[in-house]
Order: structure tokens, then sequence, then C-alpha cells
């Protein structure tokens, strides 16, 4: 059955054993509350890899809202089954101060890809999550490491990091896995309300109809603008943005030349829901 380490030097440990029987290794990075979208990234790297390591470590310092970190869903027991059933070889679950002991002063920044969308709005977290993902990478030096789409700016600053700092990864993307009516499965979703749950997949419909209209030819700001109503008509009651950006650069782009990505945040009964679909040229 599945180990669960909870030290750095015990995660070096196991990895030297099963680097020597020649296995490869896969890590899946999560912040727990599992849900399927997490279990679909597991799922592909079973198929990569010999071995495979989940990390739980809700990141203190991704987020830029006390009152976030402090109602973030945890279970680990559950989490624990959960990864246990899909045969996971090992869950690195270290506490704070294994992961940022006395002292600790380094900090990885990916200027650019971190500034706009998310970054715009949440100051500091993408340069918390990728000093707490550049540390995961080095920790175990897995060969694959999997991300969800669902948080493509995630997933783009990552790439980036990977590749600058040299980091001997495949950085490896997994489509967004959604509830039956659309919704983006995501660990806040518990937070909504029974009538929020029910206006959520607004977001998800109107991305796609959006992009079904930039495919078709409509102009983008008229597209996104009338995005924007439609997610305040169905009970968001804010949009923090709801652009057309390059999915490569996530540049901003007016034009559909190239393949693009349409991304949105936007404030459902409090809770900061978040959603991406890619947009591509005919
Ligand atoms: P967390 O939100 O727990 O997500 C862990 C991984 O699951 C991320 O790569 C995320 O994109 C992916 N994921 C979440 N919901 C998904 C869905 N509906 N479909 C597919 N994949 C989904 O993202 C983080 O944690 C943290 O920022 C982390 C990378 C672990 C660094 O702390």
């Amino acid at each position: 059955s599945m180990l669960v380490v909870r030290s750095v030097t015990e995660v070096r440990a196991q990895i030297a054993q099963w680097r020597r029987t020649g296995d490869n290794i896969a890590v899946v990075p999560t912040m727990g509350a599992l849900h399927e979208g997490h279990l679909s990234l597991v799922r592909s790297a079973k198929g990569r890899a010999k071995r495979v390591i989940v990390t739980l470590f809700v990141n203190p310092t991704q987020f830029n809202n006390a009152e976030d970190l402090a109602k973030y869903p945890r279970d680990e027991a559950s989490d624990i089954a959960r990864l246990d059933a899909e045969h996971v070889d090992m869950l690195f679950a270290p506490d704070v101060a294994e992961m940022y002991p006395e002292g600790f002063a380094t900090k990885v920044s990916v200027s650019r890809l971190s500034e706009g969308l998310c970054g715009a709005h949440r100051p500091g977290h993408f340069d918390g999550v990728a000093t707490v993902v550049t540390k995961l990478l080095l920790q175990t030096q897995a060969d694959s490491a999997f991300f969800g789409e669902k948080d493509y700016q995630q997933l783009s600053v990552i790439r980036r990091l990977a590749r600058d700092l040299d980091i001997p990864v495949e950085i490896v993307g997994v489509p967004t896995v959604r509830e039956a009516d659309g919704l983006a499965m995501s660990s806040r979703n518990v937070r909504l309300s029974e009538t929020a749950r029910k206006q959520a997949p607004a977001m998800a419909e109107a991305l796609r109809a959006a992009g079904a209209a930039i495919e078709a030819g409509q102009p983008v700001s008229s597209a996104t603008d009338t995005a924007k109503t439609t997610l305040l008509t169905a009970g968001y009651s804010q949009v923090e943005y709801l652009e057309l950006r390059d999915a490569e650069t996530l540049e901003p782009i007016s034009k559909l030349d190239r393949p693009a990505r349409l991304l949105a945040a936007g404030w459902l009964d409090g809770v900061r829901l978040i959603d991406n679909i890619a947009v591509l040229p005919a």
C-alpha cells in the first residue's frame, strides 16, 4: 500500500531505491481536498511512469488572502484513501516547517507570465507557486510532472520555470475535468451555497459561447463583453477578467490569428472561480 512520508530525507531515500532498479518517476503536486480533476492527473501519471508520487501541501506563500488559506478545505484521511485506491506509490505530505525552515529566504519569480490575469489580482501568488513547485521538482527529481489545464496560467508559469532553470523534467498538461453541468472541478466548489452551485456553470457556458463566437469570426471584444454581462446576470458579483490570450505566451491578442486561450476569473457567493478554454483559428 501507499507510503506516506513527511520529510525530504525520506523522499530522497525512497527515490534512490526506485532509481537503483531503473524505475522512472512521475510527480503530481496538489494541495489536497482531492477530486476527480486531481485523480485524472494521477491516472495520466500512472500511464507514463512506473512510480507515482503525489505531493500534498497547502502552500501558505501562494495565498494572498489569509481568509482563503484559513478556509482552504483539508481532509488528509480521505485524500490518502483515494490515492491508495489509485495505487499511488508515495504521498509526500510535509508540514510548513519542513518546506520553509527557519531562515528560508529564496524566491523563484517568473516575470511577464506571472504578471497579468490572476497575477494582477493575486499579488505574489505565482511567486509562491513557482517557488514551491521548484522545490517539489528538485526534492523528487521526477522525470515527469503533471499539472491541470484548469490552472492554465499556472501551467504556463511552471513550463517556463522548468525551462529557464534547466530542471530535467517533462511538464505534462492534463485537460480540465468538469462536473456534468460543465463546472470545472475545484477544491473551492464545496464552499458554494446550493443556489450558487447552480449559478456557477455560467462561467464554463459563457466561455464556451464566446469561444465559439470568436472562432466563427465575431470580434473578440464584443464576444468577451457579452460573456462578462452573461456572468453578472447569472449571479456572479464580479468578473476580474475574461480575456483572449496567446495560448503560448499569454500575451493579449485581439485577432484569432494563432492558437489562443480564453480565460476568466470571477467571484460568486464569496468564492473566486477560474476557468479557461482553447480557441483555435480555422
Ligand atoms: P491544486 O489546486 O490542489 O491543484 C493540483 C493540480 O490539480 C493542479 O495542477 C491543478 O491544475 C489540477 N487541477 C485542479 N482542478 C482540476 C480539474 N478540474 N481538472 C484537471 N486538473 C485540475 O494547483 C495547485 O494545487 C497548487 O498551486 C500547486 C501546483 C500544488 C502548488 O502549490
